[in-house]
């Protein structure tokens, strides 16, 4: 995916431009382009890297002025990262100048016909052959820029947000969108364009979130001008007041987004409760699931489907939903989910989970399961997200922007909603005691609270990250519901300190993953209290006589496997079904830190993209 800015209006664009694509490099960061226009023209810079760099490019070249403006953030698709597939791309005669988040999945047949009428290409991307069958129409049918756009963009098959501008109109900006993001922010006399609205609230709160299938025409002092790709209708604009606090999006004391997150989490957590579960009352309330409740009372089955970090929520739903409402579940990854003929009837439900409610592939599941008559529920970070606006009914998990592209704070915010969940449903279904339910709801309550005292263990993380950043291959375990919890461990690891790591079922170790074990191999082990905790300290022992290091997560108070461990990191008691709200918060923190000793940018690793809009 990748992140794409314009401007028109009367401020100079270019630091709008800049530091809005700076707002955007969550969405991609290996290489980067602005074009500013004026009455003469445009100049244009794009450059390999991130947009550090391009501004370093454009300081030593000479200073853009001009009040119209596009840039890009690019997290490569098709082609390498370098200075010639970095957006914007320039048409063949130069007249057009483009920028696209998505896929035209279609460009490769279209470039066939393109250049054998003439046309040629400098990069490898699909954006190109966009831009020249653009031109291509254009001139051939002699038509408006918008008008050549809307009949070249019913010839795409795939994903796309776009905005384009003619050199010799550089008064107007054409906009569309199907498939990927595009947020247009409105003031009197300018418009600002963005993958999100982040980076125009400073200047604007009125928004329109573009729907799919639609595009706007952009004209200097002229009202906006909305239509449908399809068939060219007017539609009237829907413009609304964004609601977001600026300090949710800027890092304060923090160096990274990555740890200001991991540390909101008493907030985030709180926040995902708050108006939901009423402690005194033993009462949850959610709307969504109340108008809903026959669907979920007579429920036989429901199927989870989820990519990465919120997969692994997703296999937490599947522990609570089965221990606490008694309903079979099936998680399934959205990318597996889409390709194969799923079992899913009329009615069935199908549980959607996506912090950013834009990942290409949920999206994909979540119109399979419609199409197959599913009753779609969503739980969804991104207010207004594709996701969150398709579903037939959700929950919002409330964590707030989330910055750093390594998942923390939207794990435990998914983690808290599936616990209402099944607690609710539970309750429809009476497969819970009236004592269990209200003893675990209250303890849901405590749960900022505990999490709080978690973070305090930074120190000993920081010391056992000081021992172990430099091996090369760790290994998480757990069972039972904190299995996930390992594997999201793992991932947490592996995405921002590139050392090898896995999750495992502790008790899955002796099937082959011992083998590896050795007096070089940290093993991070989840041992607390309640699951299976005998059999964890037979595993313990079986790492111990491979000479291999254990770090464990063990809860206060913790005795036997203390003294078997090498490091011991100790988190508040607290309830099977809550502890991998606690058990995960040192983890996060361990990968923090090591990515941190080795110096690696850890809000930015390389080769990922905060939400995965392409296949
Ligand atoms: O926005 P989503 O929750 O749909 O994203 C799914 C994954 O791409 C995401 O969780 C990814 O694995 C994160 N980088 C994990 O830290």
């Amino acid at each position: 995916m990748c992140g794409i800015i314009g401007y028109l209006g009367y401020k100079d664009a270019y630091p709008i431009l800049i530091n809005g694509l700076k707002k955007l490099e969550y969405r991609g960061y290996d290489s980067s382009g602005i074009a500013v226009f004026d009455n003469n023209g445009y100049k244009l810079y794009k450059t390999k890297g991130k947009v550090s760099e391009l501004e370093k490019k454009i300081i030593s070249g000479s200073i853009i002025q001009g009040t119209t403006g596009i840039g890009h953030t690019r997290w490569a698709t098709h082609g390498i990262p370098d200075d010639i597939n970095a957006h914007p791309h320039v048409s063949n005669s130069k007249e057009l100048v483009l920028i696209h988040n998505g896929i035209i999945e279609n460009y490769h047949s279209l470039k066939v016909i393109l250049l054998k009428h003439g046309f040629t290409f400098k990069s490898q991307t699909d954006t190109e052959v966009l831009v020249n069958l653009i031109e291509y129409i254009q001139k051939k049918n002699k038509l408006s820029l918008e008008e050549a756009v809307r009949i070249s963009l019913n010839e795409i098959i795939g994903a796309y947000s776009i905005a384009i501008v003619e050199r010799s109109h550089p008064e107007r900006i054409v906009i569309a969108k199907l498939g990927s993001p595009l947020a247009l922010g409105i003031n009197d006399r300018e418009f600002f364009i963005a993958s999100d609205p982040i980076p125009f609230i400073d200047y604007t709160k009125n928004a329109l979130y573009l729907k799919d299938g639609e595009m706007a025409i952009l004209r200097k002092n002229k009202e906006l001008d909305l239509r449908k790709i399809l068939n060219n209708h007017k539609i009237s604009p829907i413009i609304k007041e964004l609601k977001i606090n600026i300090k949710e999006i800027e890092k304060g004391k923090y160096k990274y987004f990555m740890l200001k997150e991991i540390n909101e989490q008493p907030k985030t957590i709180l926040d995902t409760l708050r108006g939901r579960l009423l402690i005194t009352d033993g009462l949850i309330y959610i709307d969504s699931i109340e108008s809903n409740k026959d669907i979920f009372l007579k429920a036989k089955g429901i199927t989870i489907v989820a990519c990465g970090t919120s997969w692994h929520a997703s296999l937490i739903g599947e522990y609570l939903l089965e221990e606490l409402a008694r309903v079979p579940v099936e998680v399934e990854y959205a990318s597996e989910f889409r390709y194969r003929n799923p079992i899913i009837k009329k009615k069935d439900i199908v549980i959607v989970i996506s912090q950013s409610g834009e990942t290409a592939d949920t999206i994909a599941a979540l119109e399979l399961a419609k199409k197959k008559g599913a009753f779609v529920f969503g739980i969804c970070n991104v207010v207004g997200s594709s996701i969150a606006r398709n579903v037939d009914a959700g929950i919002y998990t409330h964590a707030g922007p989330e910055i750093g592209v390594a998942s923390t704070k939207s794990f435990t915010a998914q983690i808290t909603v599936l616990v209402l969940l099944a607690l609710k449903i539970g309750k429809y279904r009476s497969t819970i005691t009236d004592s269990r339910y209200n003893y675990l709801c209250k303890e849901l309550g405590s749960i900022p609270d505990k999490v709080n005292s978690t973070l305090k263990i930074d120190d000993t993380i920081k010391r056992i990250s000081k021992i172990y950043h430099g091996v090369n291959n760790f290994l998480y375990l757990g069972r039972g519901i904190n299995f996930p919890v390992a594997l999201e461990g793992a991932l947490k690891l592996k995405e921002i300190s590139y050392i090898h790591a896995e999750g495992y079922p502790a008790a899955e170790m002796k099937h082959g993953p011992i083998a590896l074990i050795d007096e070089s191999m940290p093993v991070v082990i989840i041992a607390t209290k309640k699951g299976c905790y005998e059999k964890i300290i037979g595993n313990i022992q079986e790492i111990k006589a491979r000479k291999g290091k254990v770090i464990a997560i063990v809860n206060e108070g913790d005795f036997q496997v203390s003294m078997l461990a090498d490091h011991v990191i100790k988190i508040p008691n607290v309830s099977e079904e809550l502890s991998p709200l606690l058990t995960v918060i040192p983890l996060q923190i361990l990968a923090y830190q090591i990515a941190f000793i080795l110096g690696e940018n850890v809000d930015q690793p390389r080769n990922l993209a905060k939400s995965v809009t392409v296949e």
